[in-house]
């Protein structure tokens, strides 16, 4: 990694020789136009632009695929999602994570629709203004779908921009300097394909372990490959250990298959979202009544989740509910109806469990 001579190149080059090399080596994406379609004046579809980057924040691209594939299918423009259920939408999202995003994406596209006609705003201002369109949402937007000269900076370009620059302040600090860095870089020229550029190159060359520094188109400006830092880069302010919150997941069912499912209120983690009756979750220990009376049996094993601030660990109950039971919360969702995939990961882990210890569950 030592080896070769830092030589000094200019903003411009750099963009220059990223994007040549993106020309050759642009990942393919559901989502995105390659350069080569761009030159005979295929444009982003900026609705399907916004679905990805929400869909993209926090996860991965390979998570992302079925999920833009399922929702794109379903509903093809920002008009179809905005006549959405919202029951529909929150079920799609289920497993996807973060569902304050799947409630703000419904909110955007009915905003999208009822005060802009359905045209996403082709300006960085009129795009912040969208729920759950932040700063990095409306430069990719802005950037990848309207070509505009936007500062597009997500964990690949800040690892890309702390390697290049050998800047060894911590993140989440020195995030205004790494943004500052990757403004100098932005090119008037494409830069939405040199956008996708620094986040392709990110993912899979300046990988956080691995980096290809032989292979990469920046290897000569790049002052951590000559300096030998750039595995300890971007260093990172270490985070507070999680702590555990303890819970229950009530899993009854009725003689004709019904699960009783609560949907959780939309203020709050998972919220929006089916789950289990048996909240609230806490440090101290799980304590939550029954939503009903019954023989409720517990399970030996427990379903483990952890969130962006806790681990959680979920005590599975389960009872054979009578026909005509009529529980304090929630409601009874017949089998027709009941997709186990409409459900948020940690739900899920409790349903799995919970399905064997029943007799003769379909
Ligand atoms: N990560 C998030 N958005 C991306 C994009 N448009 N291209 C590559 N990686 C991404």
């Amino acid at each position: 990694m030592r080896d070769g001579n830092l030589k000094q190149v200019g903003p411009a080059e750099i963009a220059s020789d990223l994007l040549v090399w993106y020309d050759v080596h642009a990942r393919a994406m559901p989502w995105r136009v390659p350069p080569a379609d761009k030159l005979s004046g295929v444009r982003p579809d900026p609705y399907r632009v916004w679905l990805s980057e929400v869909m993209l924040q926090q996860t991965t691209v390979a998570a992302v695929k079925d999920y833009f594939h399922r929702f794109t299918t379903r509903w093809p423009t920002v008009a179809d999602l905005a006549a959405a259920e919202d029951g529909d939408v929150m079920g799609e999202w289920a497993g996807l994570g973060y569902y304050a995003r799947a409630r703000n994406l419904l909110k955007c596209a009915r905003v999208v629709v009822a005060d802009h006609g359905g045209v996403f705003p082709d300006t960085l201002a009129g795009l912040l203004k969208l729920p759950g369109v932040g700063p990095y949402t409306a430069a990719a937007i802005a950037s990848i779908a309207y070509d505009l000269p936007e500062v597009v900076v997500d964990g690949n370009v800040e690892r890309v921009m702390a390697r290049l620059h050998n800047l060894h302040d911590p993140l989440p600090g020195s995030k205004p300097q790494l943004t500052e860095l990757a403004a100098g870089l932005t090119p008037a020229q494409r830069p939405g394909d040199y956008a996708q550029a620094v986040m392709d190159l990110g993912a899979t060359i300046c990988t956080p372990r691995n980096p290809a520094c032989g292979i990469c188109p920046l290897r000569s400006p790049c002052v951590a490959r000559v300096q030998g830092t750039a595995l300890e880069l971007p260093k990172k302010t270490p985070k507070k250990p999680k702590p555990t919150r303890l819970g229950i997941a009530y899993v009854g069912r009725r003689a004709d298959g019904a699960y009783l499912l609560e949907r959780r209120p939309d203020k709050g983690l998972l919220g929006g979202m089916l789950g289990w009756p048996g909240g609230p979750w806490s440090e101290g220990g799980a304590a939550e009544a029954p939503p009903i009376a019954a023989d409720w049996r517990l399970l030996g094993a427990e379903a483990r989740h952890t969130f962006t601030h806790f681990h959680l660990i979920l005590q599975v109950r389960i009872a054979d509910l009578p026909q005509g039971a009529n529980p304090e919360v929630g409601q009874f969702i017949e089998p027709e109806t009941f997709r186990p995939s409409d459900l948020p990961t940690v739900m899920r882990k409790a349903f799995d469990l919970a399905r064997g210890g029943f007799d003769n569950t379909p």
